[in-house]
Parts: C-alpha cells; structure tokens; sequence
C-alpha cells in the first residue's frame, strides 16, 4: 500500500530522511586572503612538503589511461598497505579519503533512532555522518581538551551502536595513550563499533600510542581509519583506507561505490606508501617546526594545547581586539590563512598547521605584531 492509500497526507515535495535538514555542512578551512599576493595556508592541515615525486609520477602514469575503470577493488593498494603494516589485505577497504569510510560505517551501522557517540571538539564529520544515517549525536565533554573515557562510557545507552573517536583529534591536536584507548575499548559492550580515526597517526612520536591497528587485530568490534590527504600529501585525490575485522569489511564492501577510488588515486598511494624517505622527511620536519611554533607562540603569551600532530591550536584572549577573530582577521590581510575553530565548540581558538619554515616564521612575527610585542 502507498501512503496516499494508506491515509498519510502526501508531502507536497520530496523530503529527505529525518536528521538530516539538521546536518550544519562541513565548512572546509578558507583558502583565500583577498588582495594579497602570497597567500600560506595553514588552515587545512596539509603538507608543505607535498607529496612524493614518485607519487607524482604514478599519478601522471595515469593519464593515457583516463577511459579505463579502476580496479573497484583496489587490490594493489591495499597489498601495498598491506606491506607497509604488516597487515592482510583481505582486512583493508580503500575510500574516497577517510571521510568516504567515515560515512560507510555511519549508514552501514547506524539505523533511525541509534546513537553515536563523539567528543565535543571532536572531528565535525561524526555528527555529520550520524545524522545522514539517521541516527542521534551524543557529544561528550572532554578533559584538558583531550577525549576524557570516562564520560565516553558514561554516555553509553543500549541505543548507542558506534563511539567515534580521532586519535590524534582534530582540532586539539591531543591523544588517548593505548591504554586508554584500551580502557575504553573495553568498558564498551561487544555490539557497539569503536570507530579509531588515526588521520594523523604518523605525526605521533609518543612511545604509549598505539594507531588501532593492535586494537584492531585482537577483537570483533574496533576499526581503524587512515588517509593519505595528511603525510602522504594526497588530499586532492581522495585517498583512505580502514583496517577492520574481516565481517566489517564484508558489510562496507556491500555499500561502498564499486570504484570509489580512481586509478590515479590508486597509482600516487601505492607510490606514496611505498616512499619512506619521503614520509621520514615529512615527519622530521613536523617534529622540528612543531615544537618550534609551540615555544615561540606560547613565548608571546598565547596558551597553546600541547599536539602530537601537524597542527597547533592557538588559545586567545577575550579580550576587545585580542580575541581569535580579530588574530584571524589581522593574519589573513597578511596572507596566513589559519583556521577558526567556532564550528568545534572553540570560538576563542585558531587553529594552525605546520606549514614551510617561512609561513611558521611570518605566523609568529605577525602575532607579535598582533599583540604589541614587536
Ligand atoms: C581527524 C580527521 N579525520 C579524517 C579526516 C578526513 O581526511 P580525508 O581527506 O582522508 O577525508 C580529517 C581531515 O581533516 C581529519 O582531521
């Protein structure tokens, strides 16, 4: 019976599932300073280093062959992955970046009236992607700005189905030590999916983390995401990949678009993956300007939160043309685009990336300037 038959007035347009009129769009990082010649941004969290030129190469490999299909099932990407970690292939899915795979899991999983529970500056895809499947967002507080256990399992309900949880997170820049990732993992019941998103696991030079992959390895409802937009410099491609258990992969395979990753993609990663020295370099140079932005901002009197990624989030003042609006407003006419943290519960932040020695360089000079003390 249809719902005209059945008596259900008829809507007078289509209309989308509940949740998701709700949806507030994912704003990317700005990406422009108007009448400025030289414009640095650091608001996206990308690599100054750019990616391999052997995944360059691959990626222009491609181009006489723009008529073919990809392989859908990334086979040779996910063998490369593979080798790099140690890792059965068959236990891997390759996505459109990681927000792909986010979003899988949320509509693979999640059914109307479910709850996902994420951290309240915690990535703004997991609200996102939970009201697109229809399900309820339960935010919970964090700690000193990182994601506290306690009141993630506190918030747990027998309608929650998924736990997000960046690790590094985005936009503090924190982390959860292994284990607490493993206290977490095993205050949860078996039923409920723990959803590791390890963007920035490569940045991490604490010896008591743990990416997931551990997690992952040893239990049935743990899985862990990761790009090749961050270190290997591959964001404009689209690049990610999970590791989960083998009946999770069976499930995302079922929905995923049978090519939702392209050739070119598939060719840059393998080469990416494969370039250590490259990904030695970005590491190198991540460690020595992020502790170098760290000391040289808080020296001017900004609190900054202590990461372990490739970004910093900067705290400032309330005070009446201190605050991070008017900071964001003077770096932007001087070209440095950072990023506004508003949308991440942090109206009073901005966050940086790490960017090439002259943008880290000309972000600390012009805050100086900014706050009088040049
Ligand atoms: C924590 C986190 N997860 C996932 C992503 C998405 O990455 P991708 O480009 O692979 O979709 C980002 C990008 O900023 C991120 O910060």
């Amino acid at each position: 019976m249809n719902r005209i038959m059945s008596g259900t007035p008829p809507s007078t347009r289509p209309t989308p599932r509940p949740g998701v009129l709700d949806i507030a769009a994912y704003v990317p990082g700005k990406n422009t300073a108007p009448g400025v010649a030289k414009v640095f941004k650091l608001s996206s969290n990308e690599t100054p280093l750019g990616p391999s030129p052997r995944a360059i190469a691959a990626y222009q490999g491609w181009a006489d062959h723009l008529e073919e299909y990809p392989d859908g099932s990334a086979s040779d990407l996910r063998e490369a992955i593979g080798r790099a970690f140690g890792l059965d292939p068959n236990r891997i899915v390759c996505g459109a970046g990681s927000d792909d795979l986010l979003h899988l899991v949320a509509h693979a999983y999640l059914v109307d009236g479910d709850e996902a529970i994420h951290t309240i500056h915690g990535f703004l895809i997991y609200p996102i992607a939970a009201l697109g499947a229809g399900a309820k967002p339960v935010v919970v507080p964090e700690k000193d700005y990182t994601a506290d256990v306690d009141a993630i399992l506190t918030a747990v309900t027998n309608k929650t189905r998924i736990v997000f949880i960046a690790n590094p997170n985005n936009p503090t820049g924190t982390c959860l030590s292994f284990d607490e990732m493993k206290r977490l993992h095993r205050g949860l019941p078996p039923n409920v999916l723990l959803v590791i998103d390890a963007a920035y696991a490569e940045y991490v030079r604490h010896n008591d983390y743990e990416a997931g992959i551990e997690l992952v390895a040893t239990s049935e409802n743990v899985v862990m995401c990761r790009t090749f937009s961050k270190i290997h410099g591959l964001a404009a491609l689209r690049l990610g990949w999970m590791f989960a258990p083998a009946h999770v992969v069976d499930a995302i395979n079922r929905i995923r678009g049978p090519f939702n990753v392209t050739g070119p993609a598939i060719a840059a990663g393998i080469a990416a993956i494969e370039d250590v020295e490259h990904q030695q370099r970005s590491r190198e140079h991540n460690t020595r300007w992020l502790d170098w932005l760290t000391h040289e901002i808080s020296k001017l009197g900004l609190k900054v939160t202590p990461s372990v990624a490739n970004f910093v989030l900067i705290h400032f003042p309330e005070t009446k043309g201190r605050t991070a609006k008017n900071a964001d407003a003077f770096l932007t006419a001087r070209g440095l685009i950072l990023r506004q943290t508003t949308a991440y519960k942090l109206p009073n932040a901005l966050r940086m990336t790490v960017g090439s020695e002259e943008a880290n360089r000309l972000v600390v000079a012009a805050l100086e300037e900014f706050l009088g003390k040049s």
